[in-house]
């Protein structure tokens, strides 16, 4: 039995995790087996990249090729040892960011070349795509608005200019244009219940996913 990938995709602030926290309870609630992970991160030795990736920069900066090459590092060894196996006994996978994050980011954001990083892409993923990608559409400043209130600091790539996270911004709208049946945008702008609310809406049409009252 096939699971599915599910990922969850957005600018800073987003409202990513709240999200797959509250879907994580609702397809666990109707009985559905799930995995939540994230990149980069979402293993031992990619916790070890996302410190090295987020970590602050001034004295210790980040080439933006090494970076590209870091995340896309991360994401084969998330690919072999989380994802596959996990699809091949049937999870639904709730993964924050994945392809989508390294377009938007390094592709647009950096202006690094697109078709390198589909080719990057498929390298790290051996052509695995996502069954349904949510993209959380927020105003980039709402969303660092939302960081920069919170806690903790800005990481490395947070602390980015507004002109780099405006990129980032368009590229979500261009892939999402580009991939309609697999891009699924959801306006992040209402209460947290309500997009949730969308969410499981769209996981019922898309994946077929049994209604359960939230
Ligand atoms: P987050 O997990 O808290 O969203 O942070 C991950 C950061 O890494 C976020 O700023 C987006 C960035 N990122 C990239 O630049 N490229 C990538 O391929 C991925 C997965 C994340």
């Amino acid at each position: 039995m096939g699971g599915k990938l599910i990922v969850f995709e957005g600018v800073e602030g987003c409202g990513k995790t709240s999200q797959i926290q509250l879907c994580q309870e609702w397809l666990e609630s109707s009985g559905i087996s799930v995995l939540v992970t994230r990149e980069p991160g979402g293993t031992h030795l990619g916790l070890d990249l996302r410190r090295l990736l987020l970590s602050k920069a001034e004295d210790k900066p980040v080439a933006e090729v090494t970076e590209l090459l870091l995340y896309a590092a991360d994401r084969a060894q998330h690919v072999e040892q989380e994802l596959k196996p996990n699809l091949a006994v049937g999870k639904y996978i709730l993964c924050d960011r994945y392809t989508d994050s390294t377009i938007a980011y390094q592709g647009y954001g950096r202006g690094l070349n697109i078709d390198l990083i589909n080719q990057l892409n498929y390298i790290a993923t051996g052509g695995l795509e996502s069954d349904l990608t949510i993209w959380l559409d927020v105003n980039v400043e709402v969303g660092l608005s939302r960081k920069r209130g919170s806690e903790a600091e800005l990481d490395r790539i947070e602390q980015e200019t507004i002109a780099f996270h405006r990129r980032v911004q368009q590229g979500y709208a261009q892939l999402a244009a580009s991939n309609p049946s697999r891009i699924v945008q959801v306006d992040g702008s209402f209460s947290k219940q309500a997009i949730q609310q969308i969410i499981q809406e769209i996981l019922q049409v898309h994946l077929q996913v049994e209604k359960v009252n939230f």
